[in-house]
């Protein structure tokens, strides 16, 4: 079937189904299975996925995990006439919007091939691992109650040696993100305060100096990570003290710096009295070999590291750990207390059991070699379907690669039309600081399988020879 072809099949069925939805079932109904929408419509398995998103998007059915598709609810009219007015007035001033940052950690609606997923798919997550850690790790006395907020003193003693620091400067926290806003709300000491971030940078960290206040002031990259030639100009034409970066596996470029780059940045920082966020949420994820050292293993006292075991692990085992010294350590550590009072200690004693097992390895391993194969094949059927479209960088590690689009595209609108076609994907505008460098994507391989990847590839194609 030619692709247009296709188009209309897929319109027709979308028409039919919608007028049946609105017409005769009642909310709550269940959905048929997708196989016999299949038979019933006399189309592909993709067709009838595409159809039942896109119904998903426009919020006629929902998706109820293990259970199948039903007939979303009435909306409550109560909630589109109640007075709200109080609560404005009373919060004031809104802050930056965070939207870009609130959908990309919404996961893809089933059926969606998620190659914006910043996380690994379940076939990948040590599923039965976790589950035997979480068993013992509940069975251990006393495991319900309190822990010293500092964390578990074996748990720091793993992160502290897998790092390269004293586990007295590590503190557990619950997942990178948390990390990192205790850290930036620690330092942002005055509104409007300047960050030195790279460009295009982290959403997440974006989201996070946005909502504490602080100013992101972008350090352009080259193909080695961030410019020392552009970062010593900033520092001597700002009061910024302050950078933050990701230089292993970066998200969402994929750079990782060579080691004399991160010795020509750490050499900078120090002569200014730089302090650095260095974000290591990827550092296990290497595909072509182990990255060079961490900043934090080079200048300790120079540097605060966050690690998350979210990244080779799965989203849900929220366990990260902060490396910080000095008094930056001390206002961390009365920061975390104050902000959460101590993680939850049956999680964290199921984390070191799983990082200390002895299949910890070898999970590694299976992760690293199915990430890049999986790298591989959406490098290349890019590279083949969409020949206009620039990798800007293959990347050694991480989940994604950066892909330039022509000049004429509009990435969130190119976006939107991929999810309605049924592919996620992270439009590129959102991620830059300040003004974006043109229409990027950021691609993920980290949550869909090699035919996902295939498929989602070839969807994109169809929609951007259609512009
Ligand atoms: C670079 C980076 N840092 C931090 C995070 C947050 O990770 P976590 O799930 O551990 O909070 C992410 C997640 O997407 C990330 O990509």
């Amino acid at each position: 079937m030619t692709s247009e072809a296709s188009r209309r099949s897929s319109e027709r069925i979308y028409q039919e189904l919608k007028q049946h939805i609105q017409s005769s079932m009642k909310p709550g109904a269940p959905l048929p299975s997708s196989r016999s929408l299949v038979e019933q419509h006399q189309a592909s398995p993709n067709t009838i996925q595409k159809v039942v998103s896109r119904l998903m998007q426009e919020g006629l059915v929902v998706s109820r995990a293990g259970r199948g598709v039903f007939v979303a609810e009435k909306p409550q009219i109560t909630s589109s006439t109640a007075d709200f007015g109080w609560q404005s007035v009373l919060l004031g001033a809104s802050p930056a919007l965070q939207q870009d940052f609130q959908s990309l950690y919404t996961p893809a609606p089933a059926g969606v091939i998620p190659l914006g997923s910043g996380y690994l798919d379940a076939s990948l997550q040590p599923g039965a691992l976790l589950a035997a850690a979480m068993q013992r790790a509940s069975r251990r006395p006393l495991i319900w109650d309190r822990i010293s907020p500092e964390g578990l003193e074996p748990l720091r003693n793993w992160f502290a040696q897998k790092l390269g620091v004293q586990a007295q400067n590590t503190l557990i926290t619950s997942g990178a993100q948390t990390a990192l806003s205790t850290v930036f709300s620690v330092l942002a000491h005055s509104e409007g305060l300047p960050v030195l971030v790279e460009s295009p940078c982290h959403l997440g960290t974006l989201a996070i100096l946005r909502s504490c206040g602080m100013k992101p002031i972008p350090v352009p990259a080259d193909h080695a990570g961030m410019r020392p030639d552009l970062l010593e100009q900033l520092l001597q034409s700002t009061s910024a003290r302050i950078l933050t970066c990701q230089p292993t596996y970066q998200n969402p470029t994929g750079l990782c710096w060579p080691e004399q780059r991160r010795k020509d940045i750490l050499a900078l920082c120090k002569k200014h009295g730089v302090l650095i966020v260095e974000d290591g949420a990827t550092q296990d994820l290497g595909l072509d070999g182990p990255p060079p050292p961490n900043l934090v293993k080079m200048a300790p006292e120079q540097v605060v590291h966050v690690y998350s075991l979210t990244k080779p692990v799965a989203a849900g085992l929220r366990i990260a750990a902060i490396a910080a010294t000095g008094p930056v350590l001390q206002r961390l550590r009365t920061a975390l207390v104050v902000d959460d009072l101590f993680v939850t200690g049956v999680m964290q004693e199921a984390a070191l059991e799983l990082v200390t097992s002895a299949q910890w390895s070898r999970h590694l391993k299976t992760v690293q070699g199915t990430l890049k194969e999986r790298r591989d094949v959406l490098v290349g059927q890019v590279q083949v379907h969409l020949p206009n479209w620039k990798i800007q960088h293959v990347p050694t590690g991480g989940f994604y690669i950066w892909v330039k689009l022509p000049e004429d595209q509009d990435d969130a609108v190119f976006a939107r039309l991929a999810l309605q076609h049924g592919v996620q994907v992270s439009a590129g505008h959102a991620w830059f600081p300040a003004e974006s460098e043109g229409p990027h994507l950021r691609l993920s391989y980290a949550g869909a399988s090699l035919e996902q990847i295939r498929q989602g590839v070839t969807t994109l194609a169809d929609l951007g020879s259609k512009k």
